[in-house]
């Protein structure tokens, strides 16, 4: 078990979750140093001002961070690199970017015995007709080419552990929302995106009739449950989300309240073939066996990023 590592790698570390995992690593971790591999595809150099510890441009799935990160000789992985616009339909290149650079990653972790933590997403699971949390083991059905990736490095992991024995953990990333995020334009989350449109002073655009719910989960309970992760007691998978579904609506609704507006939605046909209609973490697996429990609810994370985007606090 990793207690006090010594070399921390984060893939994807310049990226929204990436970059808040790494600023909490090098408080919790003052001792440790930490290296981050990302290709700025979709990152923010700006979320790492206060970061002190080296940044490398790298593509984690080609050749070069063999040699950028075997030397670093990390006993800890966070690998959070991976295409996350999840409308490229380019297959071939979701499944480079996404699966290779992950055995490359795991190839890493072989060869300095790391545990890895990786970002997995509740994707994974399609449109489930129900409206139940959903358990880690529940049936899988990716619905596009990025939720395929996700679900072939959950087998990849899975396969590896078993032969290697080392330490392979799934954090299956909800709706995560929170600082940090601006970069990823229209895949930043919708309190994001609401947030944007009604500081413009628009009517914030919905699905008819925002009665989709999602569990929404603030940035910092999603970094908190990566870091435990490596505590895991055996290879595994677990979801990370608030743990409650709360609708589009409920996300205007507190938006109003804490920016002083009163925007009604302005409601519009989904476009889209594949929408998830509800998503619910079900938390008891990472509850009882890291003793996580998610600390902000929707009320308390939209008040929290709003007052730090409107320079509150
Ligand atoms: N934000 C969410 O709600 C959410 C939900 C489910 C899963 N995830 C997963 O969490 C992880 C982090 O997502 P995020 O929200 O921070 O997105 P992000 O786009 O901000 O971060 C991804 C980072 O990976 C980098 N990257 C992409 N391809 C790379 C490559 N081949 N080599 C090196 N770096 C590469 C990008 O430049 C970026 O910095 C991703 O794996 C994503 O799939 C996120």
């Amino acid at each position: 078990m990793v207690k006090q590592p010594n070399n921390i790698l984060i893939t994807g570390g310049a990226g929204f979750i990436g970059s808040n995992l790494a600023l909490t690593l090098q408080e919790i971790y003052p001792e440790s140093k930490i290296l981050i591999l990302d290709d700025f595809s979709s990152a923010n150099f700006k979320n790492l001002k206060k970061f002190k510890g080296e940044v490398l441009a790298c593509d984690v799935s080609s050749d070069e961070i063999f040699f950028k990160a075997d030397e670093f000789q990390p006993d800890l992985i966070f690998h959070l690199a991976s295409i996350t616009d999840t409308t490229v339909t380019d297959q071939e290149l979701m499944m480079r970017k996404n699966v290779d650079g992950f055995k490359n990653v795991l190839e890493i972790a072989y060869d300095n015995e790391a545990t890895v933590v990786y970002a997995s997403s509740a994707s994974v699971y399609g449109n489930v007709k129900e409206h139940i949390p959903l358990k880690e083991d529940r049936e899988k059905s990716p619905e596009n080419v990025y939720a395929f990736s996700k679900y072939i490095m959950d087998n990849i992991a899975e396969d590896f552990s078993e032969k290697t024995g080392l330490k392979v953990v799934g954090v299956r990333y909800f709706n995560v929302y929170g600082y940090g995020e601006a970069h990823k334009g229209k895949f930043a989350s919708m309190i994001y995106q609401l947030y944007r449109q009604m500081k413009a002073g628009k009517r914030p655009r919905l699905f008819k009739w925002g009665e989709q719910k999602r569990d929404f989960v603030y940035i910092k309970d999603a970094v908190e449950a990566t870091i435990l992760a490596k505590e895991a007691p055996h290879s595994t998978v677990y979801n990370v989300g608030s743990g409650e579904a709360r609708s589009f609506n409920d996300i205007v609704s507190l938006l109003n309240k804490y920016l002083g507006l009163d925007l009604q939605p302005d409601y519009f046909d989904c476009p889209y073939d594949f929408y998830q209609e509800y998503t619910q973490a079900d938390m008891s697996k990472i509850k009882e066996e890291l003793g996580f429990v998610p600390k902000y609810n929707l009320e308390k994370g939209i008040k929290e990023y709003v007052d730090i985007l409107e320079g509150r606090i």
